[in-house]
């Protein structure tokens, strides 16, 4: 058998290891390891014993092929849970599986058809909102956006997102994830009496309320209606009442779920379902500001492609707007990393990797490794089309911004969905000017723009 190399990594400080390095700039230090050390980088941050991982082959093992061994990050995780309890991004062994197989039929494709609806409907209210020549911050527009057609897919179309206070309670509750806070957030414990973390824990609790109430208004109403009618059309009856919103699917999914498992799963959602397609949607326009032949291109295919509304089925037609998001997720991945956590001393790449330790696989590097793209800092949607890409036999795990293997995001097609809509009914009508130069950009828990993006639409 081969000898296993210890792999190496930066010089860190006795204590903190590396990870002011780290915090100081976490993708230019990501990147400068996977240049000097390798397929597999150690070092120290925040305490953990951290193994950075490179080659996509031993990534798609790690998230594929052999993750029984690599479960999610067990501290990582603990943290998240903190935040969305049980639901399905933390949950683990059977509870993970059962909750899996009981929500993936929400995200089939005859559930994404009826959400393709509510996303071009919002979508418009959106075009309708804006004025020529009147700055707006594009973040902020498209986090309103993505909440508004998630809580509407969640919850159906009657819950009102100012009214019961959930888009300023999303706000509060993951500011201490922000590029801004993250420095105190990293270090500073939950119970300090920092005015964003008690505004954060509050609005977290109105979250739980606002999800009970909606739960038990559901169950009233469907009570209602069953004991309305007699005989075999009962249980249907309290069916047909709803709409094909998540919930209705959780509360007729086969396994029963408690309320608290139904509200877990619901944070889950209001976390992993649409700051991330937010964030996709922002650096998207940021990228079409910059390159014109892209933009023109793009106004070209939905000018030939659209007759009025967009609808699904467009969405199998629009092969550059597909690409365009492909691009802008490659990159500005919002899952700038995933994590695992060995649960035995484990081989990679032939360097020895102890159990216990955290396995960091950076979207981020691979995205834009030269190995695998060409002029990888480029935005170049062309590259996803065939015949046009310059790049062949790139391997799968280049590309992961949805994960990979069994944990992969289960959300991928409503995402998708969701931004080629969205992009196709703003960008109809509206085009977007940049205000400012350049677009920082922080690794904090997700990708983030350092500052605001501001921009002015302009009729097209
Ligand atoms: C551009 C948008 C999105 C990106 C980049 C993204 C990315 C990811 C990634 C990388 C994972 C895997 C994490 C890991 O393996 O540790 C994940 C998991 C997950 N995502 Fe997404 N996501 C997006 C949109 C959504 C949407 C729209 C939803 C729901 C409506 C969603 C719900 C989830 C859930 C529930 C999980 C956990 C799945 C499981 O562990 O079984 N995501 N997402």
């Amino acid at each position: 058998m081969a000898t296993q190399q210890t792999p190496s990594g930066p010089r860190g400080l006795p204590l903190v290891g590396n990870t002011h390095q780290w915090a100081r700039d976490p993708n230019g230090f990501r990147e400068r390891c996977a240049a000097e050390y390798g397929p597999v980088t150690n070092f120290e941050m925040l305490g953990w014993d951290t193994y950075m991982v490179t080659d996509p082959d031993e990534i798609e093992r790690i998230l594929v092929s052999e993750s029984e061994r690599f479960p999610k990050h067990s501290d990582s995780n603990s943290e998240l849970k903190e935040i969305v309890g049980d639901g399905l991004i933390t949950s683990q062994g059977d509870l993970w599986e059962r909750q899996r197989e009981a929500i993936q039929p929400a995200f089939y494709m005859d559930h994404i058809r009826e959400y393709a609806d509510i996303m071009v409907s919002r979508s418009e209210e959106a075009a309708e909102r804006w004025r020529a020549g009147e700055e707006i911050e594009v973040r902020e527009e498209m986090t309103r956006l993505t909440l508004e057609i998630l809580v509407d897919a969640m919850f159906g179309r009657d819950i009102d997102i100012e009214e019961r206070g959930i888009y300023e309670a999303v706000e509060a509750f993951q500011k201490p994830m922000r590029p801004a806070y993250q420095p105190i957030t990293f270090f500073a414990p939950d119970w300090t009496p920092l005015p964003f973390l008690r505004r954060a824990n509050r609005a977290h609790e109105h979250l739980h309320e606002q999800i009970d109430d909606i739960v038990d208004q559901r169950r009233a109403r469907r009570t209602a209606l069953r004991s309305e009618r007699a005989g075999d059309a009962r249980e249907q009856a309290g069916r047909d009442a709803d709409r094909d919103d998540l919930l209705s699917m959780l509360l007729d999914a086969d396994t029963e779920m408690s309320d608290e498992q139904i509200r877990d799963e619901m944070m889950t959602f209001l976390f992993a379902g649409h700051e991330t397609t937010a964030l996709t949607l922002t650096f998207l326009w940021d990228l079409l500001s910059r390159n014109a032949g892209a933009r023109e291109r793009l106004h070209a295919e939905l000018d030939a492609t659209l007759d009025g509304r967009p609808t699904i089925e467009d969405v199998f037609e629009l092969d550059y707007t597909k690409a365009v998001v492909k691009e802008a997720m490659r990159l500005y991945p919002p899952a700038h990393e995933i994590r695992r956590e060995p649960v035995e001393d484990v081989e990679i790449a032939g360097y020895s990797v102890p159990e216990g330790s955290l396995l960091v696989l950076p979207t981020w590097v691979m995205h834009r490794d030269a190995r695998f793209w060409a002029h990888p800092e480029q935005f170049r949607p062309e590259r996803w089309l065939d015949g046009e890409g310059p790049e062949t036999d790139r391997p799968d795990f280049a590309y992961f911004p949805f994960g990979g293997g069994p944990r992969h995001c289960i959300g991928h097609r409503f995402a998708m969905t969701e931004a080629q809509l969205v992009v196709a009914t703003l960008a109809s009508r509206w085009e977007l000017e940049r205000q400012y130069d350049d677009l920082g950009v922080s690794a904090a828990v997700t990708l983030q723009p350092d500052g605001d993006v501001t921009m002015v639409p302009r009729p097209r």
